[in-house]
């Protein structure tokens, strides 16, 4: 028997974890990018196609490696994006899609930042030919920072026990 106690997940992340929405690659983005690290599995893409006149999210989709609740928080996050403005997509906050969501596990909470990390790395990289608009913050968000420091933590452990192998 099993000792492990399932986390408390409400039934929009159950839900969203079976039927997630606006799942798989998207041929034609125009912006898109990657967060986390695949050592651990927890590795998130969002792809976004993005109505270059008006600045306006058209469609979204992912492909997640992570858990059930990065999963939910993705599919979640693309939808509450859908038809907004830029500006409007890149201030999503994690707390509001952990809202959305019914909630989540405080050990979960990451999964939704790294959801919002990637959302940003996308946005900022729509905008890397283009004159970066006022609201774009130069200095990277806390989510990113975030997204950044899992992957750098991943990436010493697999050295790490990389160079440990005989
Ligand atoms: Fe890392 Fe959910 S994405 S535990």
């Amino acid at each position: 028997m099993s000792s492990r106690i399932p986390l408390p997940y409400p039934r929009k992340v159950l839900e969203l974890f079976k039927n997630p929405k606006n799942l798989g690659r998207m041929e034609d983005a125009n912006a898109s990018a990657v967060a986390g690290s695949l050592a651990c599995g927890d590795m998130i893409a969002i792809y976004l196609k993005i109505d270059e006149g008006k600045n306006i999210v058209e469609k979204a989709s992912f492909e997640s490696y992570g858990c059930a609740a990065n999963i939910a928080a993705a599919s979640i996050m693309t939808e509450m994006i859908k038809g907004k403005r830029l500006r409007d997509a890149w201030n999503i906050s994690w707390k509001e899609i952990t809202e959305a969501l019914g909630g989540l596990p405080s050990v979960k909470y990451h999964c939704g930042v790294l959801a919002v990390g990637a959302l940003r790395r996308a946005i900022r990289a729509y905008f890397k030919d283009k004159n970066l608009p006022k609201w774009l913050p130069e200095e990277l968000t806390h989510e990113e920072k975030h997204a950044l420091e899992e992957e750098k933590l991943m990436e010493l452990l697999y050295r790490k026990n990389d160079s440990g192998k005989v």
